[in-house]
């Protein structure tokens, strides 16, 4: 086929823009899924706050690890700039992760964050731990502190 190859360099170049643009792409999942992968050995990132993950109840599972990606602070809600750096120090870039807050907007956040950082397999659980709840997902009470 005679396409014109000299329109290839321009047409990459269009490409990379728009990828870096818009960043990686979050893959988001809803809470049904979210309980299948994390039944099948998905680690449960749950990224509230510690206060949120201590005191209220959370999602039942062995594998969970709470990271916050916003602080309360005197000041208000401020995001947590050690969180990529936590999340990488606890997982490893290659674990699969269902990465959930309470609505599921923290997690969004939390998701891309974690992607521009090098994470291969975090998905974003919609709706949070409130659509959990509703779809009467198992739920504990147990304060696990962070590991
Ligand atoms: C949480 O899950 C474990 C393992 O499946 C189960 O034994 C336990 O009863 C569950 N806890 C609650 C509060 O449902
Ligand atoms: C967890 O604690 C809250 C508040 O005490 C309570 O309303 C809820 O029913 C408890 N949930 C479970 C699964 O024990």
């Amino acid at each position: 086929m005679a396409i014109s190859l000299n329109l290839l360099p321009r047409c990459l170049v269009l490409l990379h823009f728009v990828l870096c643009s818009l960043g990686a792409k979050v893959v988001t999942i809803d809470v049904r899924e979210a309980n299948n992968l994390i039944q099948t050995g998905h680690i449960y990132l749950d990224v509230r706050t510690v206060q949120e993950f201590v005191k209220g109840p959370r999602v039942n599972t062995s594998k969970i690890i709470n990271i916050p990606y916003m602080l309360d602070t005197p000041k208000g809600k401020v995001k947590n700039l050690y969180f990529l750096k936590e999340c990488s120090s606890l997982c490893n870039i290659e674990d699969h992760l269902v990465v959930g807050c309470q609505f599921g907007l923290r997690s969004l956040h939390a998701t891309s964050d974690l992607l521009d950082g090098g994470f291969k397999n975090v998905k974003n659980m919609d709706g949070g731990f409130a659509e959990w709840v509703s779809k009467m997902l198992p739920i504990t009470n147990n304060s696990q502190v962070r590991p």
